[in-house]
């Protein structure tokens, strides 16, 4: 698995609440994405999971008290953020909030958040819902803002109590992708990229369809790493199995002419194309409303096909319309195949793989064609993959 946390030093801070058991598995998935992960804990901490357990799984000592005596200089509170690229306190209760909006130190949490210096503080409010919306909170948030804490969250829904609404710390998964966007360099902060991904679907009859064998997956990770980047996705997808990107507004789509429309409707207000879906190229003309019956005896039905409009080629030649970037898939003959499109379709850019390569896989090989000439990019992960094309993409869309 590629990770996009490596070597990053992570304090993780915890306060008391019940999302506690959250931060086990935090941890856990911290670590997989390569950072390493220093627990530190509030009395109050302790009565929802235990140190045992977060010493167990981050492999480290937890650190509880201000003057901890197994640090030579007893200085926990200041060597603990000179050693590390970020503090994040999940869970972080009302009165941690409260605190650290005062600036009170009263214990190691507080009082190494006090004396951090350049160390970000990135907090995940977890809380009662009439909690989080008191105005003492609010004005408690506000006040971390502008001194340029991270906050990350609170998630809406049910909640511990059994109300439901806006408190709950975010689940693990979207933390990690909170961290991975946190340390992610903003190369496309402010762009706005319109991205097609996934298979396209066209219909014989409401139950059978023509398709393609794309799983979206190679479309899906460059939405990923685009709007880890800071920019603002939207993603109109095929019919795929993968689950939707985080932050990303997806526009699901099931037949070309379906894309085409969402893509035409969408395109002005965006700054760059991606056009990474497999398009079917035929639709068919004859599709029935109903059921077709296998009829006694044999025969079969004759399916009339039509071409389906080409979208990317008719976003290239919109007047004003974004920058595009087309893909070609090729079995064989990927140079002169993926280039002789670009041309056709009239692109400042097309990247090509060899279909045999990435179908059904989780690695990719990148080909960059563009006027300046044809860049090859090493085998990778597709989520690694997909982060350096859209360094490449940043670099050369400034440049153009
Ligand atoms: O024309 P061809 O399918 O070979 O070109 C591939 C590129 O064109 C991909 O970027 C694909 O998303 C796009 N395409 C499209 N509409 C079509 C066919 C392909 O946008 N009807």
């Amino acid at each position: 698995m590629a990770q996009l946390l490596s070597a990053k030093r992570i304090v993780l801070g915890l306060t008391g609440g019940i999302a506690c058991y959250k931060s086990a598995e935090l941890t856990r998935r911290l670590q997989d994405q390569g950072a390493s992960v220093q627990v530190v804990m509030t009395d109050a901490a302790c009565s929802f999971i235990t140190p045992t357990t977060m010493q167990a799984l981050s492999g480290q000592h937890v650190y509880r008290e201000t003057l901890d005596a197994t640090m030579d200089n007893s200085m926990a509170h200041i060597n603990l953020s000179r050693e590390a690229d970020a503090i994040l306190i999940a869970p972080c209760s009302a009165d941690f909030i409260a605190k650290l909006a005062h600036g009170l130190a009263d214990d190691l949490l507080s009082t190494l958040c006090l004396a951090r210096g350049n160390c970000p503080l990135i907090i995940a409010p977890a809380m009662n819902r009439e909690m989080w919306a008191h105005p003492a909170t609010q004005r408690n948030i506000k006040t971390l803002l502008a001194d340029g804490v991270a906050v990350w969250g609170p998630g809406d829904g049910e909640q511990a109590c059994g109300e439901i609404g806006s408190g709950r710390m975010l689940d693990v998964p979207e933390l990690i992708e909170e961290a991975i966007s946190f340390f992610t360099p903003k190369v496309l902060n402010g762009v706005n990229i319109l991205m097609t991904a996934g298979p396209t679907e066209e219909a014989i009859d409401p139950i059978r369809v023509i398709s393609n064998r794309s799983s979206g997956k190679t479309g899906y990770a460059i939405a990923e790493a685009a709007q880890r980047a800071g920019a603002k996705v939207t993603l109109i997808s095929g019919p795929t199995a993968l689950t939707q990107p985080y932050a990303v507004d997806i526009l699901p789509v099931r037949s070309a002419r379906q894309m085409h429309q969402a893509v035409m409707s969408q395109a002005r207000h965006h700054d760059i194309f991606i056009s990474v879906a497999a398009v079917a190229d035929w639709y068919i003309k004859n599709s029935s409303d109903r059921k077709i019956k296998k009829t006694e005896g044999g025969g079969f039905p004759t399916l009339e096909f039509a071409p389906n409009p080409d979208i990317l080629a008719e976003v290239a030649a919109m007047e004003n319309g974004p920058w595009p970037i087309g893909f070609a898939a090729e079995t064989d003959n990927l140079f002169e195949y993926a280039e002789a499109k670009r041309q056709r379709k009239k692109l400042p850019l097309i990247v090509g793989n060899l279909a045999q390569e990435v179908m059904d896989k989780d690695t990719t090989r990148f080909v960059l064609f563009a006027d300046s000439g044809v860049t090859e990019m090493p085998s990778a992960e597709k989520t690694a993959a997909a982060s350096a094309l859209i360094q490449e993409i940043s670099r050369r869309y400034h440049s153009r």
